[in-house]
């Protein structure tokens, strides 16, 4: 039977949505995996580093544990979860404002299906943000950043998009660090803007799922400067490199109390708790805070010496991107080589990405309209994480604290990423020369 028969099947408001970009991308790169070939896959990735052995042990301990959990997650988990913040972020949350669920796009998603108000996402921000809020009711309202800012907000362009809307209530999703720019916000960002968020009484969803992963260390999660209006969004996906095992978190401001019980009942209507094995090893991964920080600095300094090289090599023929602080993506703007591609009739990111796939199968995320920009504009996304992670965290590991990694790191340990760049390198020269 043909899709399109069935279409009355589907809610008027979402017929036509798209599945996720990533997906059908991902499709093409294993089918060409699958024919032998070689693909510089940088378009988007998970962590390549391994689980800590302490927490592998707590889950194999802990597989037998096969009841129903409370929907807000275990008490010791939500403990765990404080303890975990208060240490590393200087917060002071309280079990009773946290849930936990089955990772932390479900909960934002319940967040957004229960909010009563306008919603604000960023141009660029993760792809997911826009479908979910669709999803989920609502038509969301685009605030545009901008590259000579470091894609941050400013007070002046967060104060004119709020002031647009006359919503009583407005909730603004955006991620710290940044998922697709790389961008980080620090106290003093923070300090700039809270004066705006307070006036418009704004909420703020703050994903910091890459928050552990910000190169320097020194993340300034919002909820320390704006305690009374963030919920706190992050889990185990991305600095614990387990994002299979779903386990995401929320931490409420004890004002929003309201909209956590709602959110907690409608996790109790649909997926119930996240699920119990995972969340007792939780426990055991977010109390190894000693085993965390050394696991964490490795991360980091492998992360930052990847990104710089990406950045660093990408500068060099022109192609000009805002240098990552934190997590795996940064966002290049290939507009240097705009008359080259127009001359072979390319005028779009999704064009350029594909024909760059087809002549020398470096995979990269069309910016566009996917991550809410122009079409003709010729950013991309770029993940720097497709490489062995255990060999360079071993290799790091060997290195040791006190030593910086040596000049040859990214090239030797994280090879298949430093070979894509240089091949996507080549490419963007080979376009330069057919025009001069
Ligand atoms: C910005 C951002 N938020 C959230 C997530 C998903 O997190 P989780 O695995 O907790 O659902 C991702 C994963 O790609 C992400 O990039």
């Amino acid at each position: 039977m043909a899709s399109q028969e069935r279409e009355d099947l589907i809610r008027l408001d979402l017929l036509g949505h798209a599945p996720a970009a990533n997906l059908m991308l991902s499709e093409k790169i294993k089918e060409l995996l699958g024919s032998g070939r070689t693909v510089y896959h940088l378009a988007f990735g998970q962590s390549p580093f391994t689980v800590l052995e302490s927490a592998l042990e707590s889950l194999a301990l802990n597989a037998c544990k096969t009841a129903y959990l409370p929907v807000a997650g275990i008490l010791e988990l939500r403990k765990a979860i404080c303890e975990f913040h208060r240490e590393f972020d200087a917060l002071d949350l309280e079990p009773g404002n946290i849930i936990v669920g089955p990772g932390s796009k479900q909960l934002i998603f319940l967040l957004l299906r229960i909010f009563n108000g306008d919603v604000f996402v960023l141009s660029p921000s993760w792809i997911t943000y826009r479908p979910q809020a669709r999803l989920a009711g609502h038509e969301p309202i685009v605030i545009s950043t901008e590259y000579r800012h470091k894609w941050r907000l400013t007070p002046d362009i967060l104060d004119r998009a709020l002031k647009k809307s006359s919503a009583k209530n407005k909730l603004l999703i955006l991620a710290n660090p940044d998922n697709p720019t790389g961008t980080v916000y620090s106290e003093g960002h923070w300090k700039d803007l809270v004066g705006v968020l307070r006036n418009h009484k704004v909420i703020v969803l703050s994903d910091e799922i890459y928050g552990r992963l910000t190169f320097s260390g020194n993340h300034c999660s919002l909820a320390k400067c704006y305690p009374e209006g963030t919920i706190l969004s992050t889990g185990l996906s991305k600095w614990a490199s387990a994002g299979g095992w779903r386990v995401g978190y929320h931490a409420y401001p004890p004002a929003l109390r309201s909209l956590l019980n709602a959110v907690t009942n409608a996790a109790s209507n649909t997926h119930t708790c996240a699920a119990a094995p995972m969340q007792y090893a939780a426990v055991s991964y977010l109390s190894a805070s000693e085993e965390t920080k050394a696991f964490t600095f490795h991360l980091q300094r492998i992360l930052e010496a990847v990104a710089d090289y990406c950045h660093s090599h990408l500068a060099e023929v022109g192609v000009k991107a805002v240098k990552p602080l934190g997590g795996f993506y940064m966002f290049p703007d290939f507009e240097a080589i705009r008359c080259a591609l127009a001359k072979r009739g390319i005028t779009t990111a999704q064009q350029m990405c594909d024909t760059l796939f087809e002549e020398v199968s470096v995979a990269l995320m069309p910016g566009g309209p996917s991550f809410l920009r122009p079409l003709e504009e010729l950013t991309v996304r770029l993940c720097f994480v497709n490489f062995d992670g255990h060999g360079a965290l071993k290799a790091s590991e060997a290195v040791g604290f006190n030593n910086p990694l040596p000049g040859d790191f990214v090239e030797k340990y994280c090879k298949l990423t430093a070979e894509g760049i240089q091949a996507l390198k080549k490419w963007v020269v080979t376009q330069k020369n057919s025009v001069s």
